[in-house]
């Protein structure tokens, strides 16, 4: 039997185009050339299935282009870079890569946090520099973590991680605020207390935002909620670029309106917002919560599965629209 063509769109590990290579006739973006929308389109016009990774736009216009397109694979767990109500309207299912990086992404949450109260990035940097010529009582000091106001925006799968860091590990007043309440097992395991949005603004010490990116959830911090922080507050963002307004953000941090931020996502990343690059005060990293090797393994390997279950046997591990799958 013929294979079904589908499209790779960034490089990905050999063994999982291997992988893939045995059940589809497989075109790939190996040398991760940089596609825009037109060729991403065009890639796409031939296609059954499609190996995404968070930066390439499924919307009505690409669905339009890709007549043949039953499935999309996310090696992801975030998906706002897919249209899920146009893909369900044209019968295409999504998929993203839940649970696989959960522990993983809680534990890089954790270690931006550390990071920033503890202003290690801020003071490597000056040791590099050469300026480091004497022991000072106040140098590089910073916030506690340890028994400290650990405050959680967003309760998914991660934040939940989070809160069992720094309850159990850290002895950390955990706060959190969700569009729904846990239940009481999941707010016991996590030791976590609901609180409304603005009681999570008002007394964290430290604020962790790991809610879903969608145009409701734009802005959630700007210039207005980063007022209500304290200023000895720490903001940890390691949910998507446009969660926070990073140009508000940036201005609290010079004027230390609050203390620090630690950023893992940017608005319109990979482009960095000039001002945050000019501040001290700030943790900065490129998208990298979920990188180690085993973690990015198994989130290649759940959006691979994901394009053979259900192209080879018509059923997909984690679908977004599973409306699609019963048409
Ligand atoms: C990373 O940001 C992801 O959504 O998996």
């Amino acid at each position: 039997m013929k294979k079904q063509k589908i499209l790779v769109a960034r490089a990905i590990f050999p063994q999982v185009l291997t992988k893939l290579e045995e059940h589809f006739d497989v075109e790939s973006n190996q040398p991760d050339t940089p596609w825009d929308k037109r060729k991403l389109a065009q890639m796409l016009a031939d296609k059954a299935g499609a190996f995404t990774t968070g930066g390439e736009r499924i919307d009505a216009e690409a669905l339009a282009a890709a007549p043949q397109l039953k499935i999309c694979a996310n090696m992801a767990v975030g998906y706002n870079n897919f249209d899920v109500d146009a893909m369900t309207a044209r019968g295409v299912l999504a998929t993203n890569a839940p649970d696989v990086l959960t522990e993983t992404t809680a534990d890089f949450g954790f270690a931006l946090l550390m990071a920033t109260a503890r202003r290690v990035a801020e003071s490597e940097h000056f040791l590099r520099a050469g300026k480091w010529d004497r022991w000072s009582f106040d140098m590089f000091a910073g916030s506690d973590v340890h028994g400290s106001t650990l405050g959680i925006l967003g309760m998914g799968r991660i934040g939940q991680g989070i809160a069992k860091r720094g309850a159990h590990g850290f002895g950390m007043n955990v706060i959190y605020h969700n569009r729904s309440r846990l239940s009481p097992e999941l707010e016991a395991a996590c030791k976590a207390r609901y609180v409304s949005k603005e009681e999570l603004l008002r007394t964290a010490d430290h604020l962790v935002l790991v809610l879903p990116y969608s145009p409701s959830s734009h802005h959630t911090i700007g210039a207005a909620e980063l007022a209500q922080m304290k200023p000895t507050a720490n903001l940890i963002n390691i949910a998507r670029g446009g969660i926070v307004d990073d140009a508000a953000l940036a201005v609290a941090l010079a004027e230390k309106r609050i203390a620090a931020a630690g950023l893992d996502v940017f608005e319109g990343e990979p482009r960095v917002n000039p001002a945050l690059l000019t501040v001290p005060n700030v943790v900065l990293t490129p998208h990298i919560a979920s990188a180690t090797v085993p973690t990015r393994m198994a989130m290649a390997n759940l959006a691979a599965d994901n394009l053979i279950g259900f192209l080879v046997h018509g059923k997909a591990l984690t679908p977004l629209n599973p409306e699609v799958l019963a048409k």
